[in-house]
């Protein structure tokens, strides 16, 4: 999970990777540097730390040239040092590369390569790969096919970036698995490449992506794509429609803040051009469904990780609510390994914001593998998740940079309503009357979002009494027992506070021992069908002492009589409430978070999309 930017062209390479770079720090930021071509001659500068610093040093001793490739770390193989941080020069100096993944084999290599003289600069595995193309080049092979001899011989899922001082007319570029996306940047006289769109979208809008297993030779004017076997491939020119202004903060202090902030637009953007209102239908296009198929649907197994298969878990209620279709859900981590009983009648539904969780894309192998229709409700356009998929719902909320996913947690939710409704319909079990309802209740979801985040002032206050707690314990129910999981992830990621959620029944059978006047008890508990049951867990907690806040539904006296802090939302159709109460969550840990100082876009040790395991 890094992020890398590669540029060739008659320009200067460095304010264009830098910038790029910037753009991708949330994929992570614990080391950057790049490398220029400069009269011949590799240049390079990089840092620990923030990219702030590489263009500090930079600032302070100017690099320029083209074509020229860069890197932001997320460390996995050596601690995050100027040492370790990318590029990785070869021993002759002559050639340089990045990379994103984790070389498998790079223990053996270093050995072999060991053995043959080599002396290692850094402890990063990455660093193998470079020799091991010197090693090929030794032997009289050019840079792409040193390249290719060494991409068939490293294993693992890697992006790899290649640049040569004595070929300064390419840049060879190769995915190798699962480790995060090329995208292909097509300009006039130049061209680009970077590990995702926001990178390059103030270049170009036209872009290609590498698959698994294809390698790209990248010059001015043109960009050849084969297999890492050799065979040609003509990849389609995708046009990218999102503009280089939804990746600035604007007005807002962090990318979280204002990402929170567009989840009205989100949600109605997200059911853009598939809630027909007049007829009460929803148009899935891209799912590609058909009324046969859907009919012959035994079990819808979803899978994801972390916030995403939160997010599942209220789909799980919604489609077995609404379509009557067994749903279980896994996480990906686990699915890939459980050796899952799944098959041609199932149907594997992944959810992914990056759309390149490598743990996620391989749990979708898997369920390929045993023969299931795989389904996605992917943000990322174009990424690897919703293009090996059999169709995919495009969650359509616009880039997401803060690392802490808001809006592409709330998107899925309202996705899979529609899911549900569009697979009752196919499968006839949906009568008019109540599909007409379902459908007309989506069109109050944005009005709700917007007053539900006016309310935010009220939050913050709520912020400044918590924002010393070392623990907090959170409890929900039903279709909102999963935004108990989600709201103690949110606090967790950003403020680095202890937070664990719980299935609110499950509080009395053991939790209940960590109640007393320390720690709070956030209680998610607005009029739905377990409205009575939270009633009696806010009881059970005030009763050993515990400081609750509940979320409410506005004018629930009850919960007011008996709760600490109540956090208001409107009242909400039942099956559309966990896109409401989850959002004074977010609020919530966002304002904790930056009260004590943190670096709420870009949290420690996280980064924005997993790619290794
Ligand atoms: C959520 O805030 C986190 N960034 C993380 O749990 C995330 O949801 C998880 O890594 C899955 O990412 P994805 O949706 O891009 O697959």
């Amino acid at each position: 999970m890094c992020g890398i930017v590669g540029y060739i062209g008659p320009r200067d390479a460095t304010p264009i990777i830098l910038n790029g770079l910037k753009r991708l720090e949330y994929r992570g930021y614990d080391s950057a540097g790049l490398a220029v071509l400069n009269n011949g001659q590799l240049e390079l500068r990089k840092d620990a730390g923030k990219l702030s610093q590489l263009v500090e040093h930079v600032n302070k001793s100017p690099i320029q040239g083209a074509p020229g490739i860069g890197h932001t770390r997320w460390a996995t193989h050596g601690v995050p040092s100027a040492r370790n941080a990318h590029p990785h020069l070869g021993q002759t100096g002559r050639v340089v590369v990045v990379h994103n993944g984790i070389v498998e084999n790079f223990l053996e290599l270093k050995d072999e390569l060991t053995a043959e003289g080599i002396e290692f600069q850094s402890d990063t595995d990455t660093e193998t790969i470079v020799h091991l193309v010197e090693h090929y080049m030794a032997a009289g092979l050019g840079l792409v096919e040193a390249a290719r001899q060494t991409f068939q011989h490293i294993q693992g899922a890697n992006v790899v970036v290649l640049m040569s001082a004595d070929e300064p007319d390419k840049i060879v570029a190769a995915r190798i698995g699962n480790a995060g996306g090329v995208v292909l940047g097509l300009g006039e006289g130049e061209n680009f490449l970077a590990s995702d769109i926001p990178a390059i979208m103030e270049h170009t809008q036209r872009v290609m992506y590498l698959e698994a297993r294809q390698m790209a030779v990248v010059g001015r004017d043109q960009i050849q794509v084969e297999t890492i076997e050799g065979v040609p491939v003509k990849p389609q020119v995708h046009v990218v429609s999102w503009d280089p202004v939804t990746a600035e903060k604007g007005e807002y202090r962090h990318f979280m803040q204002k990402e929170i902030h567009e989840q009205a637009q989100a949600l109605t953007d997200t059911m853009a051009g598939r809630v027909d209102f007049a007829r009460g239908q929803i148009r899935l296009n891209d799912l590609k469904l058909t009324q046969e198929f859907a009919k012959r649907i035994e079990k819808i197994t979803i899978t994801a990780c972390g916030t995403a298969a939160y997010a599942g878990m209220v789909g799980k209620t919604l489609i077995e609510k609404i379509a009557r279709i067994p749903v279980e859900v896994v996480i990906a981590s686990e699915f890939r390994y459980s050796d899952p009983i799944i098959g041609p009648q199932d149907v594997l539904l992944a959810i992914s914001q990056s759309g390149e969780t490598a743990d996620t894309l391989a749990a979708m192998e898997e369920g390929k593998r045993k023969g299931a229709a795989l389904w996605s409700i992917v943000n990322a356009i174009g990424s690897q998740a919703m293009r090996i998929a059999d169709g995919f719902i495009s969650m359509q909320t616009g880039p997401e940079i803060g690392v802490a996913s808001t809006k592409a947690f709330t998107a899925p939710l309202i996705d899979q309503y529609m899911l549900a409704i569009h697979l009752a319909d196919l499968r006839g079990t949906l009568d008019e009357k109540t599909r007409r309802a379902l459908v007309a209740d989506l069109r109050l979801v944005p009005d709700l979002v917007s007053r539900t985040l006016e309310r935010e002032a009220e939050v913050e206050k709520i912020a400044y009494r918590l924002k010393d707690v070392h623990d907090c314990l959170y409890l929900g129910r039903g279709i909102n027992m999963p935004i108990a999981y989600e709201g103690a992830l949110k606090l967790k990621e950003i403020s680095y506070i202890h937070a664990e959620g719980y299935p609110a029944g499950e509080m009395k059978h053991g939790p209940i021992a960590l109640i007393d006047a320390s720690m709070p008890v956030v209680c998610i508990a607005p009029k739905d069908p377990w409205h009575a049951k939270m009633i009696s867990q806010i009881q059970q907690a005030k009763a050993r002492g515990g400081t609750v806040i509940a979320i409410a539904t506005d004018g629930d006296e009850l919960v007011q009589g008996m709760a600490d802090y109540v956090l208001w939302v409107p009242e909400t159709p039942w099956m559309l409430s966990p896109a409401i109460t989850v959002l004074p969550l977010q609020m919530l840990a966002y304002h904790i978070a930056s009260i004590r100082g943190l670096d709420v876009d870009q949290p420690r040790n996280l980064a924005k999309s997993v790619t290794v395991e």
